[in-house]
């Protein structure tokens, strides 16, 4: 069995990446960072240090992609496909954030974080998908956030950009479930989690974060029993709670002043 991960240098995804290969999966690796991914990659192969286990360990393939550009994606589709074949779960986890007011924040980390976040998953899904239909069986998971379940005053951007990842893979599930496919859509919306994530995004939480072994464990643990939407945490099932019951200028309002707090000195 084969996952593919991106953004696996870092937080989330290289957790995940770790827990998929200590499950067994063969993993494709991929980020832009490529010392991160290879310090990874000698990590893990040091877990399987025993000689009698080298037969049965997983593999472990790195390929670069900096996944805010469109031939990159496609690129990372065809390496994929030449190096291991088709796969069987697809985590589209690579994102950022960007902390700040609208009319102040870079156009163009805007731009790059939308074909990152919301771009990049779009042409993942769709070329990993044709592959996984074949075979009729495969995991997609999407990492969204509970920044999907609000308006984001202050990151904007980000926030709409998780809404799309949401929304999206809503929309899908119910089409393949509607043409009774095998494949299984998840997505996963953490709160805050402890990872590089705040020093690129340019913000400090005041909040309690989560582990980020914690939720990518959660997060490949539920996915591989078919949840969909998978949320890590009671604060974050209270709050897919309450924005469907609060209207969303109140939610807006909310948002704005908590995501005040997350501004650095
Ligand atoms: N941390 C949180 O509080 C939190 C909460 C909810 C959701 N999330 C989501 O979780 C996901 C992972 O974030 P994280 O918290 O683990 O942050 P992180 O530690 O900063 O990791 C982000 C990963 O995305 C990769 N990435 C960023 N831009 C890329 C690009 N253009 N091309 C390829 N890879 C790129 C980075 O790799 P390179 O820099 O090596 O390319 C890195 O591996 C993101 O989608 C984020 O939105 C995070």
């Amino acid at each position: 069995m084969i996952a593919l991960v991106t953004g696996a240098s870092s937080g989330i995804g290289r957790d995940m990446a770790r827990y998929l290969y200590k499950l067994g999966y063969d993993i494709v690796i991929t980020a832009r960072n490529k010392e991160k991914l290879e310090e990874l990659k000698q990590e893990l192969e040091k877990f399987h240090a025993n000689p009698s286990e080298a037969n049965t360990q997983p593999k472990i393939e790195i390929i670069l992609a900096d996944l805010s550009k469109e031939e990159e994606c496609k690129k990372l589709y065809a390496q994929t496909k030449e190096k291991v074949g088709s796969i069987d779960i697809l985590v589209n986890n690579a994102g950022f954030g960007l902390f700040g007011r609208f009319t102040q924040t870079s156009l163009e980390t805007e731009l790059n974080m939308i074909d990152t976040n919301i771009k990049a998953v779009h042409i993942l899904t769709k070329l990993f998908l044709q592959d996984m239909l074949e075979k009729n069986a495969g995991h997609i998971l999407n990492v969204s956030s509970i920044a999907s379940f609000l308006p984001g005053p202050l990151m904007t951007t980000y926030y709409s950009t998780k809404s799309y990842v949401l929304r999206f893979s809503q929309s899908l599930r119910e089409e393949l479930k509607k043409q009774k496919s095998g494949i299984k859509i998840s997505v996963l919306c953490p709160g805050p989690v402890d990872t590089n994530f705040n020093n690129v995004a340019h913000v400090k939480f005041n909040l309690p974060q989560a582990s980020s072994e914690k939720v990518a464990q959660y997060g490949i643990d539920k996915m591989l029993k078919n949840k969909f939407l998978i949320m890590p945490g009671i604060s974050v099932k209270c709050t897919r709670f309450f924005s469907k019951i609060v209207p969303d200028t109140l939610l807006a309002k909310v948002s704005y002043h908590m995501q005040k707090r997350k501004e650095k000195p």
